[in-house]
């Protein structure tokens, strides 16, 4: 049962992933919230968001901008995430779609965000994803990654034994990937929003 469960934050599946989803929306509001009042997005914004899950920061920045997309590797996060977003979506202001980071279904430089709610800790190949991400977003656009880590080492070493194909990063080692993979200016913002965690937010500019 737990073994199920632990397998279903990489990638949501049945009934018990659209239950967690459910959980993520609600259990990751105040994370999302925080990151996203670190970014300016305007109506005209092209945004998109990796790994969108439930849905909910769909939701929270279509509430800022007309232009915003998802995509999930996972059925269940995408048919979850167009249930929370149906309104948003039938306007045509929001659109979803099933994909890996890895191989992201978007022309080049098409956004000016992209942000990643606590899913970098599964994708595949950091470097190479991270390139990909870097594609698609326009001369003077941003990448943000949201993602926490235990005050002690000790707490992240015990969530990732208890996850399955979970890596916790240490942000140095995210800023490091992201000005390697074309973001010049990047900037690491932290929080305590839970106590035990920190709240970590890259966010890396692409060279205008
Ligand atoms: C822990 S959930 C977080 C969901 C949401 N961003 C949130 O903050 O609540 C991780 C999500 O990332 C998705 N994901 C993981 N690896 C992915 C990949 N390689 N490509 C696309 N989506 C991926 C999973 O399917 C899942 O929906």
């Amino acid at each position: 049962m737990l073994k199920g469960i632990s397998k279903n934050f990489r990638k949501p599946q049945g009934f018990i992933g659209s239950v967690l989803l459910n959980g993520m929306n609600k259990g990751h509001e105040k994370l999302t919230k925080w990151a996203l009042s670190q970014v300016e997005i305007g109506p005209g914004s092209v945004v998109l968001d990796i790994g969108c899950g439930g849905g909910n920061a769909i939701h929270l920045m279509s509430q800022k901008s007309k232009n915003v997309f998802g995509i999930d590797y996972s059925e269940v996060s995408v048919k979850k995430s167009g249930k929370k977003n149906a309104y948003a979506i039938a306007q045509g202001n929001v659109k979803i779609c099933q994909g890996s980071v890895s191989a992201l279904p978007f022309e080049n430089e098409k956004f000016d965000l992209v942000t990643a709610f606590e899913t970098i800790y599964f994708w595949p190949d950091l470097p190479g994803d991270f390139a990909e991400v870097c594609r698609v977003v326009k001369p003077g656009g941003c990448f943000m990654a949201v993602f926490q880590n235990g005050l002690e080492e000790s707490t992240s070493r015990k969530l990732e034994g208890s996850i399955d194909g979970m890596r916790i990063y240490p942000p140095e080692e995210i800023v490091k990937l992201m000005e390697d993979t074309g973001f010049a200016h990047t900037a690491m913002i932290e929080e305590t929003l839970q106590p035990g965690w920190r709240d970590i937010c890259v966010i890396g500019k692409k060279q205008p």
